[in-house]
């Protein structure tokens, strides 16, 4: 089946011609196959425009020239024709079957990785987007090499999210409990913004990533060196990069502001009062408990909504965070 459905530009050239490049409707074409989502989208867009202005302007002139008058009663103007019934039944038969031909091999081949894809492990959360490479090294960005066929294969911790990408015209739900997969090849480098397209809560509409498709080579390069940050910063300031990976900034604020959770400003060593009605200090152990097991004390006036990190991050990670949030005096 994949080598049928494989592989961007199996639609007829004079249907992906249709939609060359950025249109008004549409974002630029960055991957292989959204020549192929724009020729079937503006197919359907110009049948419906052409059969929307040919029915409608029979009707009124229709309306016109049978409109009763003085001196005019109103007359049985047509007869049962079945050449024209079979004309206008057999007609859109054909074009609705040649639209499900196109949509159904443009959906089995979104939803086929081919065999030789890179692939990139996407988890989604309330609400962040986490990327795992191969060598186990988690990034908040999704960093790919051009004229590669990259495979995501989506999860999620809490909720379903949905993973879009509208410059690769790539869309696929993140389900709990499941693994779903799409996939994609860039055609270019540059950047491309990712969003959630899937309702999941308050921070829904901050879920957002983005793409950085590197230029041949350059994604193993950023590959390698990426993963070392931890040892080759100090600790404030790889936290503060742990801080903006891991999407915290999402709902801890670092200027004083309340988010969906306390701000990280001034927390350190406060008294903070939990649910229940006691005070904990924050300390080390504290904040680590709180990145593992977050419903163990929640912050009173806040709602239990942050997920456990537990398994998802290093210790190396969690000491950097610590000296970070310490360091927001
Ligand atoms: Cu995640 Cu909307």
């Amino acid at each position: 089946m994949s080598s049928l459905f494989n592989g961007a530009g199996f639609f007829p050239e004079v249907i992906r011609f249709a939609a060359k490049g950025k249109t008004f409707l549409m974002p630029a074409q960055k991957s292989t196959f959204a020549g192929d989502v724009d020729g079937l989208f503006y197919f359907i867009y110009w049948i419906s425009i052409f059969f929307f202005v040919l029915i409608l302007g029979l009707l009124i002139l229709f309306l016109m020239k049978y409109k009763r008058g003085k001196g005019r009663e109103a007359e049985e103007t047509a007869q049962h024709s079945t050449s024209l019934e079979l004309v206008w039944s057999v007609i859109p038969f054909l074009l609705v079957i040649v639209i499900f031909v196109m949509g159904f091999r443009g959906f089995i081949n979104m939803h086929t990785p081919p065999d030789n894809a890179y692939e990139v492990r996407v988890h989604g959360q309330k609400w962040s987007w986490a990327f795992t490479y191969p060598n186990g090294y988690v990034d908040s960005e999704l960093h790919v090499p051009v004229n590669t066929p990259i495979k995501i294969t989506l999860s999620a911790e809490d909720v379903l999210h949905s993973f879009f990408v509208p410059d690769f015209r790539v869309k696929r739900d993140a389900v709990p409990g499941r693994y779903t997969v799409c996939w994609f090849e860039a055609m270019e480098a540059g950047e491309s913004p990712i969003y959630c397209a899937e309702y999941c809560g308050t921070g829904h509409s901050e879920m957002l990533s983005k793409v950085i498709v590197h230029e041949p080579g350059g994604f193993e390069k950023w590959l390698e060196t990426a993963a070392d940050f931890i040892k080759t910063m100090p600790p404030e300031e790889a936290g503060k990069v742990v801080y903006t990976k891991r999407g915290c900034g999402q709902c801890h604020s670092i200027d004083g502001t309340a988010g969906i959770g306390p701000t990280f400003k001034g927390l350190y060593g406060i008294s903070q009062p939990i649910v229940g009605g006691a005070s904990v200090p924050v300390d080390d152990n504290f904040i680590r408990e709180s990145i593992l097991q977050p419903a163990a004390k929640v912050a009173a006036g806040y709602d239990p909504v942050m997920p456990t990190f537990q398994g998802r991050i290093k210790n190396a990670e969690i000491d950097v965070l610590i000296a970070y949030i310490k360091s927001l005096k």
